[in-house]
C-alpha cells in the first residue's frame, strides 16, 4: 500500500509550498489540502505566467491530477468564486479536477467582519491577521457552532445562516464600526452556487479508498510550523495544526498511513504580521533580501519582514514534524551577499540555548555564525554538483546541523527551475 506523503512549511509561511507541490505533481495522482484558508496564498509560475491559489490545492495545473479540499480547511465562498475565475481554466476542468469535503468550514461574511473587530480591539498587539476571518471561523468549529461545506446541500441553508449571521451581529454590536454586510453577502451566495457544482463528497473515504488503490499521494500544508497554534510563536499564530500531524486529522488518515514529510524551507527567513522574528534585520541587508526575493505577501501584498537562516527555529520544526527530506527554496536570492550569517543558538539573559523558549518574544539575541557567500547566478543550473561549492557548503552545513538531506533546490520560481537531488 502506497503512503501519504505530506509536503509543509518549516518557517513563518511562504517558503514556495506552491512552486515545489507544482513541481512535484507529475510524481502525484492526489493533491490535498488539509487546513488553512485563504489566508493562504500560494504562487505557482510557468510558461511565464503567475498564479497565486489560496484554497484550491497546487496540484490543479496537471491533467489527471484530483485536487482535494479536505476537512481541515475553512472556505470563504465568495474568495474561491474569484480563485478559480483567475486560473484560466474551463468550468467542466475545475469540476473534474476539484473534489470538497462535506466537512469543511465555511467562512461567513461576519467571519471576516469579526476577524477585523478583534484585530482593531488589539490595538498594538494585534496579531497582524491576513483579515481573511480564518480565526472566527476556527474558533465557530471548536465551538460547535459552525457551519459546514455539506450544509449548503440542505434545504434549510438560508435558514441556517441566518441564525449564525444574527449571532455575529450580536457580537459585533460590542465592538465599533458599521457593518456593510449586503454586497459580501451577495458574493458569498454566488460562491455557494460555484460551490454546490462541485463534487463534495465525504473525502476521508475517497481518500482512504485511494490509499487502497494504491494512488500516491500528497498532502500540501500552508503557512509554517512556527505559525501552528500549538508551537508556533503563540498568540502570534495562525488557528489551526499546520504541523504533520494536522494532515491526520485534517484529511482522515492515520498516522501509519503518512510516508516521506517534506519540509520546505527558505534559505533566509521571512515573517508577515506581527510576532517574534530572533533574526530579523532591520538593516540595509534586510532591505535587500526584501527586494532580491521579492518578498511582498501573495495574500495580502504587505511587505515581509527579512531576516537570516534561524537553524534553532528549523530544527525545532524538523523535529515537531518528523521531517524526513528537507527542500530549500530562494537560494539564488542569497546570490552576491559577500557573507551569510546562520544563526546557530539563542543568547536569552546571558545563557546560550539552542531550545526555542516558551516565550519567544522573551530578549532573544541570535547567535550567528558567518560561512563566505557566492557571486554566481544559479538560476540556470540544474544540477547540485555545478552549484557554486560556497552555496555547497552551506547546505552541508544546514544537512550536518539538522541531519535531515536536502534533496530538492529551488533556484527562481519558475516550475523548471529546480533541483532534484533525490526522488
Ligand atoms: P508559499 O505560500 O509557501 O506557496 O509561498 P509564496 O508563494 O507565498 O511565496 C514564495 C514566493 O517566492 C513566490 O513569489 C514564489 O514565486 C517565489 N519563489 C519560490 N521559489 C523560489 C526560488 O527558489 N527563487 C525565487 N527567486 N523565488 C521563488
Ligand atoms: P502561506 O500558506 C505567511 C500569518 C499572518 C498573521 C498570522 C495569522 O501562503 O504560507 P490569519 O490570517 O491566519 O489569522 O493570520 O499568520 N499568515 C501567514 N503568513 N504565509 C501564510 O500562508 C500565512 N497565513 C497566515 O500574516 O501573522
Ligand atoms: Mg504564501
Amino acid at each position: 500500500m502506497k503512503k501519504i506523503d505530506i509536503l509543509l512549511g518549516l518557517q513563518w509561511g511562504d517558503e514556495g509550498k506552491g512552486k515545489i507541490v507544482d513541481a512535484l505533481t507529475p510524481d502525484y495522482d492526489l493533491i490535498t489540502r488539509f487546513q488553512g484558508g485563504p489566508n493562504a496564498g500560494h504562487t505557482l509560475e510557468f510558461e511565464n505566467k503567475k498564479y497565486v491559489l489560496h484554497t484550491v490545492p497546487s496540484g490543479i495545473f496537471r491533467d489527471d491530477t484530483l485536487n482535494i479540499i479536505g476537512n481541515g480547511v475553512v472556505i470563504d465562498p465568495s474568495v474561491f468564486i474569484d480563485e478559480i475565475k483567475e486560473l484560466n481554466l474551463t468550468e467542466d476542468v475545475l469540476i473534474k479536477r476539484i473534489v470538497i469535503s462535506t466537512k469543511a468550514h465555511l467562512i461567513l461574511p461576519t467571519h471576516r467582519l469579526l476577524d477585523a473587530a478583534y484585530e482593531q480591539a488589539k490595538g498594538k498587539s494585534k496579531i497582524g491577521s491576513t483579515l481573511k476571518g480564518i480565526g472566527p471561523a476556527y474558533t465557530d468549529k471548536t465551538s460547535r457552532n459552525g457551519l459546514r461545506v455539506g450544509d449548503i446541500l440542505e434545504s434549510n441553508f438560508r435558514e441556517l445562516y441566518e441564525v449564525h449571521k444574527k449571532r455575529h451581529l450580536d457580537l459585533l454590536a460590542g465592538y465599533p464600526g458599521t457593518n456593510d454586510l449586503e454586497q459580501i453577502e451577495q458574493q458569498w451566495f454566488e460562491g455557494i452556487e460555484m460551490l454546490k457544482k462541485f463534487s463534495i463528497v465525504n473525502t476521508e473515504y475517497l481518500i482512504n479508498n485511494k490509499i487502497k488503490e494504491n494512488k500516491t499521494i500528497l498532502a500540501e500544508g500552508a503557512q509554517g510550523t512556527m505559525l501552528d497554534l500549538d508551537f508556533g510563536s503563540y498568540p502570534f499564530v495562525t488557528s489551526s495544526n499546520t504541523i504533520s500531524a494536522g494532515a491526520c486529522s485534517g484529511l482522515g488518515i492515520s498516522p501509519g498511513a503518512v510516508g516521506r514529510i517534506f519540509g520546505i524551507f527558505k534559505a533566509y527567513c521571512t515573517r508577515v504580521g506581527s510576532g517574534p522574528f530572533p533574526t530579523e534585520l532591520h538593516d540595509d541587508t534586510g532591505s535587500n533580501l526584501r527586494d532580491r526575493g521579492h518578498e511582498y505577501g501573495a495574500t495580502t501584498g504587505r511587505p515581509r519582514r527579512c531576516g537570516w537562516i534561524d537553524l534553532p527555529a528549523l530544527k525545532y520544526s524538523c523535529m515537531i514534524n518528523g521531517v524526513t527530506s528537507l527542500i530549500m527554496t530562494k537560494a539564488d536570492v542569497l546570490s552576491g551577499f559577500e557573507k551569510l550569517n546562520i544563526c546557530t543558538a539563542y543568547r536569552i539573559k546571558n545563557s546560550i540555548t539552542e531550545e526555542l523558549p516558551y516565550n519567544i518574544a522573551a530578549d532573544i539575541d541570535p547567535v550567528y555564525i558567518q560561512m563566505d557567500g557566492w557571486k554566481e547566478d544559479i538560476s540556470d543550473i540544474r544540477d547540485y554538483d555545478e552549484l557554486p561549492q560556497a552555496l555547497r557548503n552551506y547546505i552541508s552545513y544546514i544537512e550536518n546541523e539538522t541531519g535531515i538531506p536536502v534533496d530538492i533546490i529551488s533556484v527562481g520560481p519558475d516550475r523548471s527551475e529546480t533541483i532534484v537531488r533525490q526522488k
